[in-house]
């Protein structure tokens, strides 16, 4: 299988940013681009803000997702949001276990695996992060870290591991202005795509595995130029459509 099976796909992380005016003229600076860009594009807004992205999205090429779901399908969990309920506004995709939500929220690699779980079922694509902090990375843990993060992901998706996406987001670089550089980034993606072929060396070939963590249009071209990174999770510079729009356009 070729790596052209891969389509690019570059993932707007918006955190917790946004307002319905301020969303208003990003979507529209969006939806307003005429390149020929053969990304994938998806926006994953504030759960507030799916009803107005797939009002503003519906019938467009771009998708939209969430940046969480629940574990569980329904019942007494205050403040959740089901996968079902992200479904009925149209959600393609939904961000799982980033690492502000794991270190802010506690999320454990247990719990970031039945959410990833909980996902297929409602036939949403999840979007896996995984990473290292940097004093993992100086004291040479990144691989071990990687691994133990994904290890009970793949286990509770299973013969579904086609259907997921990954992204690795080195934790030293979210927010900082620090990216790994290409060949770091692409010695880990290329150590993950491993990982999966252990399981399953066809849907190894077919799982994008994005980049986060400073990416920006300057950067961009480079990092999406590496055989085995297969798009970008954007957070600052998804907020800025040209700048948006210019990653997608580099890859
Ligand atoms: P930045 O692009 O702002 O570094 O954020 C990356 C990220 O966390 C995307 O999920």
């Amino acid at each position: 299988m070729s790596l052209s099976m891969r389509r690019t796909l570059i993932a707007g992380n918006w955190k917790m940013n946004g307002s319905l005016a301020a969303n208003a003229s990003l979507l529209a600076g969006i939806l307003s681009d005429r390149s020929t860009s053969s990304a994938q594009l998806a926006v994953c807004v504030p759960a507030l803000y799916l009803a107005q992205a797939q009002s503003v999205l519906s019938g467009s090429h771009v998708l939209w997702g969430a940046q969480d779901v629940s574990a569980h399908e329904k019942g007494a969990f205050t403040g959740e949001v089901s996968a079902q309920m992200l479904v009925e506004f149209g959600c393609s995709c939904v961000i799982i276990g980033h690492s502000e939500r794991r270190s802010y929220h506690a999320e454990s690699d247990e719990l970031v695996a039945q959410k990833a779980q909980r996902a297929l079922a409602s036939r949403l694509i999840p979007i896996v992060c995984v990473g290292e902090t940097l004093e993992e990375r100086e004291q040479d843990a990144t691989n071990a870290v990687v691994s133990r993060q994904l290890a009970p992901v793949l286990d509770a998706v299973g013969t579904q591991l086609g259907s997921i996406v990954i992204a690795y987001e080195p934790v030293w670089a979210i927010g900082t202005g620090k990216t790994a550089t290409p060949d770091m980034a692409q010695q880990v993606h290329a150590r993950i795509r491993a990982m999966l072929a252990e399981r399953d060396a066809e849907s190894a070939q077919q799982v994008r595995i994005l980049y986060g963590g400073s990416m920006k249009p300057d950067n961009a071209r480079e990092l999406l130029a590496m055989p085995d990174i297969d798009g970008g999770l954007i957070g600052g510079a998804s907020l800025n459509a040209l700048d948006f729009l210019a990653i997608a356009n580099s890859a």
